[in-house]
């Protein structure tokens, strides 16, 4: 608010050339309480206005006028604003209390949709730490178009299809145990394919197999189709078990192989605007002019492939939702697939095109190094959440033995952990996996948030606070800081948003934290005639620290 009304002063003062949006963007938030609450560098404008950047200061400093700024002042060519302490606490406060459950919500998402393909693990492999990080990626985005106003659809993109599934019946038909397979189906099937691979490397029949059974399943072969539909089934089943630990569903399970009878037509409209060219016996469109290379349509046996399938899957997509954006929350290594199907949708005139977003992200690495399936070397997810609930078992064991619902909360703690260990890094960033850094209560994890929240809700039970006597009229200096990140809250949820980038919430909420572990350190709460009012701040910070949380996709467990 007050950065608006600062911003929207000067513009007025500077004249045409210097437009709101431009002065907001400059406007700075000072790190250090004596430079002001809001500081606005007037350095850019000197060559404009031929005069040092002091003079500007002081010259537009004297013009700054409003109810809720305090006092302006000048430092070297820096406009400081101090804000009229009591009156922005009373009116944060009340705020966020006339409904606490929309605090920080948007409309102007409303009446559109967001479509997420976010997930998509391959049937008859692990869950690996990327698709994990998809899934938490995606779920925080969906959260955050959710809190903008977005209607979103969230859509499980399952890898069904490919030749690596004649290759795995093909391995089943050599190695396969039906009873393995039921117990353990993950860990069997991807021992299998391993198992051919190696075998394939000294018998290159076996490439010849894996193909005829590709073949087979194009063609509906019934064999193929049962073993096919069977893997799928007992993957998805596995699959399961992880989103239900980490709390998570979707709009719509729709895997690469729905869209198999589809694509034709797909090449047809390519065909029609004579974009397919033949390269050494497979159909292309050639790239040239976007200064990509060609993308592959279809092979020279004629199988389909990746590419195509997520054109066709994009158009059912726009048809079906017309959606504001489609985000594909895929690991930066398809960057250039995903650059190639924006082109070629381009390329066939279909406007929305632009409005496809691969939101991309780095690695989980263990000691520097990726994680990967192939050499079996993957941690399974599935053993990672459970560890880390475990984890966090052990440490209510030791720290609050009495506590109820222990195993509920320890997954909601383990498991919290985990989420925010990946979201609190900028997404484009490689991340290093580590049990004990999600765990620890004294870093920048979600148990520190948890227990400032736990801390928070027991000094409302202890004080016995009740929102009926609720009061916003807080007059005290060291709880100022906590005031000013709850304001903040509205404005990050805003940038996260258009910035697909929930890292700006998690470094929010740690924030947030920090200045209210500050203020009750500093303060005695329980005491006075100030009590009820203090009270209802630690009220208003629970709420937005569980909110913040939520949109994350973590849960704010009472007690710890
Ligand atoms: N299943 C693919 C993989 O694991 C990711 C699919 C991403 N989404 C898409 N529309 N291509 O690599």
């Amino acid at each position: 608010m007050e950065k608006h009304i600062m911003a929207l002063q000067l513009s007025h003062l500077l004249g045409e050339q210097f437009s709101r949006e431009w002065v907001y963007n400059k406007i700075e938030i000072p790190k250090k309480p004596h430079l002001g609450d809001l500081a606005f560098p007037c350095f850019s404008l000197a060559s404009f206005f031929k005069r040092n950047p002091k003079e500007i200061a002081s010259q537009l400093a004297s013009h700054l006028k409003h109810d809720l700024f305090y006092e302006v002042q000048t430092a070297g060519g820096y406009i400081n604003i101090f804000l009229n302490q009591a009156f922005v606490t009373e009116q944060t406060i009340k705020q966020v209390l006339t409904d606490p459950s929309t605090y920080g919500s948007h409309s102007f998402g409303t009446g559109k949709t967001i479509v997420l393909d976010m997930s998509a693990p391959n049937i008859a492999k692990p869950f690996s730490m990327g698709h994990l990080r998809s899934t938490v990626i995606g779920n925080a985005l969906s959260n955050l178009a959710e809190k903008c106003g977005y209607t979103t659809v969230k859509i499980n993109y399952i890898g069904d299809y490919g030749t690596q599934f004649g290759k795995l019946l093909a391995a089943y038909q050599h190695w396969g145990n039906e009873q393995n397979v039921r117990e353990n189906p993950l860990k069997e099937l991807t021992k299998i394919y391993v198992q051919f691979h190696q075998a394939s490397k000294d018998d290159s029949s076996l490439i010849e197999e894996g193909r005829e059974w590709f073949k087979k399943l194009e063609q509906q072969d019934e064999e193929a189709l049962k073993l096919w539909k069977w893997f799928k089934d007992v993957s998805l089943e596995e699959f399961d078990k992880v989103y239900e630990l980490l709390g998570i569903e979707f709009d719509l399970t729709r895997g690469e192989a729905y869209y198999n009878d589809k694509m034709d037509k797909t090449v047809e409209m390519l065909k029609e605007k004579q974009l397919l060219e033949e390269s050494e016996g497979a159909q292309v469109v050639r790239l040239d002019k976007e200064g990509l290379p060609p993308c592959l349509i279809q092979k020279s046996n004629g199988t389909s492939i990746y590419a195509t399938r997520d054109l066709t899957a994009a158009i059912d997509r726009y048809q079906t939702y017309e959606f504001e954006e489609a985000l594909y929350v895929v690991g930066h290594e398809q960057s250039l697939h995903f650059d190639q199907v924006k082109e070629v949708l381009r390329n066939l005139d279909f406007d929305w095109a632009d409005q496809l977003k691969h939101i991309s992200f780095g690695m989980m690495l263990t000691g520097g190094k990726k994680m990967s399936t192939r050499q079996g070397k993957t941690i399974l997810l599935e053993e990672v959440l459970n560890e880390a609930i475990q984890h966090a078992a052990s440490n209510i064991e030791e720290k609050n033995p009495e506590l109820l619902n222990k195993e509920e909360i320890a997954k909601q703690v383990g498991v919290g952990a985990v989420i925010f260990h990946d979201l609190k890094h900028d997404r484009r960033n490689d991340v290093e996996f580590s049990l004990e850094d999600m765990l620890t209560f004294e870093g920048n994890t979600a148990p520190y948030l948890q227990y400032a929240y736990v801390r928070g809700r027991s000094l409302l039970e202890k004080g016995e606070f009740h929102i009926e006597q609720a009061d916003a009229s807080l007059i005290e200096e060291t709880a100022w800081p906590l005031v000013k990140w709850i304001r903040h809250y509205p404005e990050t949820v805003l940038k996260a948003n258009s910035n697909h980038d929930p890292s700006l919430i998690a470094k929010f909420l740690l924030d947030l934290t920090k200045a209210f572990n500050k203020y009750y350190a500093e303060t005695k709460i329980l005491h006075g005639d100030q009590q009820n009012a203090r009270l209802t701040l630690i009220y208003v910070f629970t709420i937005v620290l569980k909110d913040g949380l939520s949109l994350l996709g973590i849960e704010a467990p009472e007690h710890m």
